[in-house]
């Protein structure tokens, strides 16, 4: 059997945590691309992964490029290409600038990997997604967002730190755009199957809430002049594994909504099954008033976000 090939779109520093991850996780080939500018480095970061192997020990090919040929025929692309936020930034300052880059590299994606399940990480991230899909024409199924898993990743520690539990065991989804507006879910949050809402009271699930809506920003004061990139990496692992073994896991993704909670043509986060169909199907969650009125909220923010795009 052949190996799969993962092409990184993007070698900075979440592009090299994703290759050293689908490398130790022998999930595939692994090829990194960056800017003519900085192809020495992914060249280097590349050759250093391949000399990690031994000891580690993994069997995956590392190369370093900015040479897109060098994806032709990739199975998964994931894309980081495009600037991160510095303190004092929302992930939205970033919009034109990621934008441009988005729009040059889904030109490069649909040339050389037409076929490719695609997952962009990319901030502003639901807008980057919509751009990507409009500008490939590649179907709905084969383009998703990156932010659920990572959003919900935060909830999840953040619950098992206050319980003191393993995070094995915290179960719960995070709905909504990547940023300030996204809806934690408690109601529908379990720790080894007991309700979160029998386990702390609304005051502390408020606050721990709040630090998961404010978590990448937390990451970017810390940082002082890039942003979150283990954890982001991590995440996308996660989905790119689930494709490529056709795990068929459900996972929070932006994924295009048409007519699904009653959204129209809009790239958000919601509940998706993974496989090796892509986004092969969104769950429509049942929510109470309240959780309606916040997707609501977080729905008119990714939609002007998307106008911009559109614009
Ligand atoms: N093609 C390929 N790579 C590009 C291109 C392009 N057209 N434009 C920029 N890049 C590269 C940069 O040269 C840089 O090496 O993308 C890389 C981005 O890496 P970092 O600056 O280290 O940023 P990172 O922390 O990895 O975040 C990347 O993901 O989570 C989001 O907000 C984050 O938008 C940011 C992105």
């Amino acid at each position: 059997m052949n190996r799969k090939k993962i092409a990184l779109i993007g070698g900075g520093q979440i592009g090299q945590i994703l290759a050293l991850l689908a490398a130790q996780q022998e999930l595939g080939d692994v090829v990194l691309l960056d800017i003519p500018e900085l192809e020495h480095p992914v060249k280097g970061k590349a050759l250093d992964l391949l000399q990690m192997a031994p000891a580690d020990p993994f069997d995956a090919k590392v190369t370093g490029t900015s040479d897109y040929r060098d994806i032709a025929g990739a199975d998964v692309v994931v894309i980081t290409a495009g600037i991160p936020r510095k303190p004092g930034m929302s992930r939205e300052d970033l919009l034109s600038t990621n934008l441009t880059v988005i729009r040059a590299v889904a030109d490069e994606v649909r040339t050389h990997a037409p076929k490719a399940f695609v997952i962009v990480v990319t901030n502003p991230l639901d807008a980057m997604v919509y751009a990507f899909h409009k500008r490939s024409g590649f179907p709905k199924q084969q383009v998703c967002g990156m932010a659920g898993v990572l959003d919900t990743a935060r909830w999840r520690a953040f619950v098992a730190l206050e319980l003191d539990v393993s995070v094995e065991d915290v179960s719960g989804t995070v709905l909504g755009g990547h940023g300030p507006t996204m809806v934690p879910l408690p109601r529908l949050t379990t720790v080894g199957g007991v309700p979160l809402t029998a386990l702390l009271d609304a005051a502390t699930i408020e606050r721990i809430a709040q630090r998961t809506r404010e978590a990448g920003t937390e990451l970017v004061k810390l940082y002082g002049k890039g942003s979150a990139f283990f954890s982001p990496a991590g995440a996308a692992m996660v989905m790119v594994e689930s494709y490529l073994k056709d795990r068929k896991r459900v996972l929070p993704c932006a994924a295009l909504c048409q007519g699904e909670y009653g959204i129209q043509d809009l790239f958000i986060g919601v509940p998706c099954r993974v496989g090796a169909g892509g986004i092969e199907k969104i769950y429509e969650i049942p929510l109470d008033d309240h959780e309606r009125s916040l997707l609501a909220k977080t729905v008119e923010t990714v939609r002007e976000s998307a106008a911009e795009v559109d614009g």
